[in-house]
């Protein structure tokens, strides 16, 4: 796909597709309700089959293009990364505080999903347009919190869950996150932070913003 027409979004994903996204992201099969389950797989197949990837695991393992790369690994160690840490947050709070409202399946819905955008982000095809003519259609025209949104709704995704890929990220700070986007969010930055802390970022790749997650 070389432009962005939802016209032209192709649905016609197969089976095997799926069945490779059950496998590159096993902790779906945490989430209880079976139609939120197919629903976030679907998220996944649709995303890939709507760029030149073929696999999640040939994405490469950082924040942004180009920025944020870990020094190993491929984009499945972030995504699953993330959902566990919110997962580990959201059953902390939970245990902690019984009169806090956490839907746990909405929380490993919305940590696999909030990428979900980046297949379109990442794209080389999209990049170099992108980059051909930044004053045309943007650079890039969405980024991935945006068209994760898209995904989300496309397959039928619960608002909660579109919110979460809308607005996990710094997008996020125009509105109001909800609980579960903001144990996500909390668990991405932290994912970040974290790995920058442990020396396992690529020297030169390094956003500011995680040099100094929190300012004062
Ligand atoms: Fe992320």
């Amino acid at each position: 796909m070389n432009v962005l027409d939802i016209n032209s979004i192709d649905t016609n994903v197969s089976e095997e597709l799926r069945a490779q996204m059950r496998a590159e992201l096993p902790e779906v099969e945490e989430i209880k309700n079976e139609d939120l389950r197919q629903r976030v797989i679907n998220a996944w197949a649709l995303a890939i089959h709507n760029s030149s990837f073929a696999s999640l695991r040939d994405m490469p393992p950082s924040g942004n293009p180009g920025k944020m790369v870990l020094k190993r690994g491929d984009q499945t160690d972030h995504i699953r990364g993330v959902t566990r840490a919110a997962m580990a947050l959201a059953d902390e709070f939970a245990a902690s505080n019984p009169d806090m409202k956490i839907d746990r399946d909405i929380i490993i819905a919305g940590g696999l999903c909030h990428d979900v955008g980046k297949p379109w982000e990442y794209d080389a095809n999209n990049l170099k347009r992108w980059r051909e003519a930044p004053r045309r259609v943007g650079l890039p025209s969405l980024r991935h919190n945006a068209y994760g949104a898209f995904i989300c709704l496309t397959v039928g995704l619960p608002e909660e869950v579109a919110h979460m890929a809308a607005a996990h990220s710094g997008e996020g700070e125009l509105l109001v996150r909800s609980l579960a986007c903001t144990i996500v969010h909390v668990a991405d930055i932290g994912y970040w932070t974290i790995m920058l802390a442990g020396d396992l970022i690529q020297p030169g790749t390094e956003s500011q913003k995680y040099i100094r997650p929190i300012s004062l």
